[in-house]
């Protein structure tokens, strides 16, 4: 049954209930002072409002109701902020009280929410995930260390790009983007391939975007969780399925490796070798906290990271004299090479090609509200109080597009950046696509190079034409919401290889 359905059903048992319970009881006014927001219908209150691009509708709401907004979605109070200003207030100066996260029930299977870096509270344990991935996993050198991996796995993509070029065949760049992805990811942590590069749909994606998307599905056990126990989407039993496939995949290759190490191998420089020789000493660290780990790595850091690409050359084809410019900038520093990748070294020297992602970020952040965040105590911010166990969406997706920040804020313009300081690091409130604070993306820096490394070469290989008769103006650049915001029609655009 789907959502809309669901909630009809649903609605006509409560409103029953909720009539007779009115009959009943007296009312209470909480004595604080919620932020303002839509009118609330009983029972459902303003889950209508949010429509099928909660990312639209939401920012139209905050021209009404202002930067700090209260929804009463089903049973879930929620506050959502669409200003930088406020997103500072939520995610630096309150940060401590808002660092935890609302567990959806999606989550919530095979004990996932207990071992989650992404879901898990802050905790000595949640410390130690992010002090290990800080320092060793994720760190400036260990990526240095393993960049020749991905190195490898680029020069494969060039390879299968230059193959489409010579029989003439359109590239989907989402397809394309999504295996090289999951490649760069599990080269960095195992040292292998988990989507063969004939193979177009391995089972190892599929597993993946089916995670994700039930994930971003809204779930009306969500919001009414009484709901759990029934389960009426299907969303627990269907995700338990997928979530006890990917752990087998992961519990398989851990202990293949951990037979490798006891018979005397230890010569894989990756996460995976990083991350047993750390459980030897730390006894949070085992065998099931890994595999969950690693699940969070492919579903946080995929479909994230292959939106953004394919947002980033959709805008690049678009924008032809934006794509000329990055090219002959790839050209001075890089030099064309044919079919060789762009080198990560070589990513401070290319200030263009990074305006180019910031933008990108910018008007296309693929995860519009962050992941929320969930109050621990009542916050007062702005004059208003966001009540306990209220969750917290930052529409950054708003912000970047707020004409009081940005000057003429739907045009793709990678000068903006040229010459200003502003950066996704998380200090900068307008820009904040990775969040900010304790719980900032802890995969900021592989991602970028993951993108970096995909985006330039791409671009610094192949010349990039539309199906002919096609118009620049005829790109569908219309998004689809989910827990990522993808594009709702692929981009597929004929590679013509450079000659040098
Ligand atoms: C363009 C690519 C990416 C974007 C835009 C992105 C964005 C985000 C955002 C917005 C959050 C929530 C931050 C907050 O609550 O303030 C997050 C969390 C997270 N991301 Fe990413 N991400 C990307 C790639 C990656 C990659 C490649 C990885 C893994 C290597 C990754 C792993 C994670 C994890 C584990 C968390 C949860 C951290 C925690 O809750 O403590 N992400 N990401």
């Amino acid at each position: 049954m789907d959502f809309v359905s669901c909630t009809m059903i649903f609605v006509l048992a409560c409103v029953t209930m909720h009539a007779l319970c009115l009959l009943f009881t007296k009312s209470t006014k909480p004595n604080y002072k919620l932020p303002p927001g839509p009118s609330r219908l009983p029972i459902i209150g303003s889950l209508l409002d949010m429509g099928e691009k909660p990312h639209l509708s939401l920012s139209k709401l905050t021209k009404i109701h202002g930067p700090i907004m209260s929804l009463q979605l089903g049973q879930k109070t929620s506050v959502v902020v669409s200003s930088a200003e406020m997103a500072k207030e939520i995610l630096l100066t309150h940060d401590h009280l808002l660092s935890n996260r609302p567990i959806p029930q999606s989550v919530s299977v095979l004990n996932h929410e207990h071992y989650s870096f992404a879901f898990i509270p802050i905790s000595p344990l949640w410390r130690e995930m992010r002090k290990i991935c800080n320092t060793q996993l994720l760190s400036h050198k260990n990526l240095d260390d393993s960049q020749h991996v991905r190195r490898k796995k680029m020069q494969q993509l060039l390879n299968d790009v230059h193959h489409s070029s010579q029989i003439g065949e359109a590239v989907d760049i989402g397809t394309l983007g999504f295996k090289a992805t999951i490649n760069l990811l599990s080269n960095t942590i195992f040292s292998i391939d988990l989507i063969d590069s004939t193979d177009a749909a391995g089972e190892f994606k599929d597993l993946v975007t089916n995670i994700t998307n039930l994930v971003g599905t809204p779930n009306l056990a969500d919001f009414f969780p009484v709901l759990k126990m029934i389960d009426p989407q299907g969303i627990n039993r269907r995700q338990a399925k997928n979530v006890t496939k990917v752990l087998d995949i992961f519990d398989r290759l851990i202990n293949q490796r951990l037979k490798l190490r006891e018979d005397g191998f230890h010569s894989k420089n990756d996460m995976l070798d990083s991350l047993l020789t750390i459980s030897k000493d730390n006894k949070l660290i085992d065998k099931t906290l890994i595999a969950h780990l690693f699940h969070d790595i492919f579903v946080a850091g995929t479909d994230t990271t292959v939106s953004t690409l394919e947002w980033a050359m959709s805008e690049l084809v678009r924008n032809p004299q934006v794509m000329e410019k990055a090219k002959e900038e790839l050209v001075e520093i890089v030099g064309n090479n044919g079919s060789v990748p762009v080198e990560e070294s070589d990513i401070s020297k290319l200030p263009y090609l990074q305006a180019v992602i910031k933008e990108t970020l910018r008007l296309h952040p693929p995860v519009p509200f962050l992941l929320p965040r969930k109050a621990e105590i009542d916050v007062d911010i702005g004059g208003y109080t966001i009540p306990k166990d209220a969750q917290v969406m930052v529409n950054v997706w708003n912000i970047g597009r707020d004409p009081s920040l940005w000057d003429n804020p739907t045009l793709f313009s990678p000068e903006r950046f040229i010459g200003s300081d502003i950066d996704v690091k998380g200090t900068n409130f307008e820009l904040v696509p990775f969040g900010a604070g304790r719980r900032i993306c802890p995969g900021l820096q592989l991602a970028n190079r993951m993108l970096y490394l995909m985006l330039g070469s791409l671009i610094n290989s192949f010349d990039w034409k539309l199906q002919h008769g096609m118009r620049l103006e005829d790109i569908d650049m219309t998004e689809k919401f989910g827990i990522t915001l993808q594009k709702a029609q692929p981009l597929k655009v004929f590679p013509i290889k450079i000659s040098n």
